[in-house]
């Protein structure tokens, strides 16, 4: 049997992209977020809390600290990284079946595990994932981390929320959920 491009079997936690894009895809620049946006920074806690969090480490380095009431797993090649309050892996399938375990806080979630960045882990995550809460940002800014192509065939928008910040951004909160295959026509 061939191997399908999207692995998106139903073993193991379902896999979640969280993410904020500006147009054009731009996610990043200078390993920081290139806007200031509280209430996302809200939406993204209130999304991820008591829940199993992967990153890159990059990402990580920019946040600087495993993130409170959270399950922080760092994918790193080298083996040695570390950071207290983290756990690590090497690759992003070993970070996936590590959330599926029980970790230290036995309240986190096992079924569900969100991948948050950046744009080398999302590149790799997008065919793994079934869903993908999108933070949709009108905003036109120069980056130098671009969130990976994202084809919307692919993907169907089971909700979409419009938000007004205070700085005047307009944003909207999208949940997207991967479409089941579409029958083979060659039967
Ligand atoms: N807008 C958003 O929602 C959002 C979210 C997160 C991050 N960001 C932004 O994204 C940018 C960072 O993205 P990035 O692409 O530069 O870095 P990244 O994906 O955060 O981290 C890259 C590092 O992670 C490890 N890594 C990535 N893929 C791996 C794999 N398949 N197997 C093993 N290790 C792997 C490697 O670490 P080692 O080098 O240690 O081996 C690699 O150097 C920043 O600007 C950040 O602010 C934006």
């Amino acid at each position: 049997m061939q191997h399908p491009s999207h692995d998106t079997s139903s073993s193991g936690p379902r896999v979640t992209i969280v993410v904020a894009r500006a147009r054009g895809g731009v996610i990043g620049a200078g390993n920081a977020l290139p806007w200031h946006l509280p209430e996302d920074l809200r939406h993204f806690r209130a999304t991820t809390l008591g829940r199993a969090i992967v990153m890159g480490r990059k990402t990580f380095e920019s946040i600087g600290k495993a993130l409170p009431g959270r399950r922080t797993i760092v994918v790193s090649r080298d083996p040695a990284w570390s950071h207290p309050g983290c756990e690590s892996a090497t690759t992003l399938r070993d970070a996936i079946a590590l959330a599926a375990q029980p970790g230290p806080d036995p309240a986190i979630a096992t079924d569900e595990v969100f991948v948050v960045g950046g744009a080398e882990l999302y590149r790799e995550a997008i065919g793994l994932a079934q869903r993908a809460i999108v933070t949709e940002i009108e905003l036109d800014v120069a980056g130098d981390a671009h969130f990976p192509e994202f084809d919307p065939a692919q993907w169907r928008a089971l909700s979409r929320s419009t938000h007004l910040a205070q700085n005047g951004l307009h944003f909207e909160i999208v949940d997207y959920r991967r479409r089941a295959p579409s029958p083979d026509a060659a039967g």
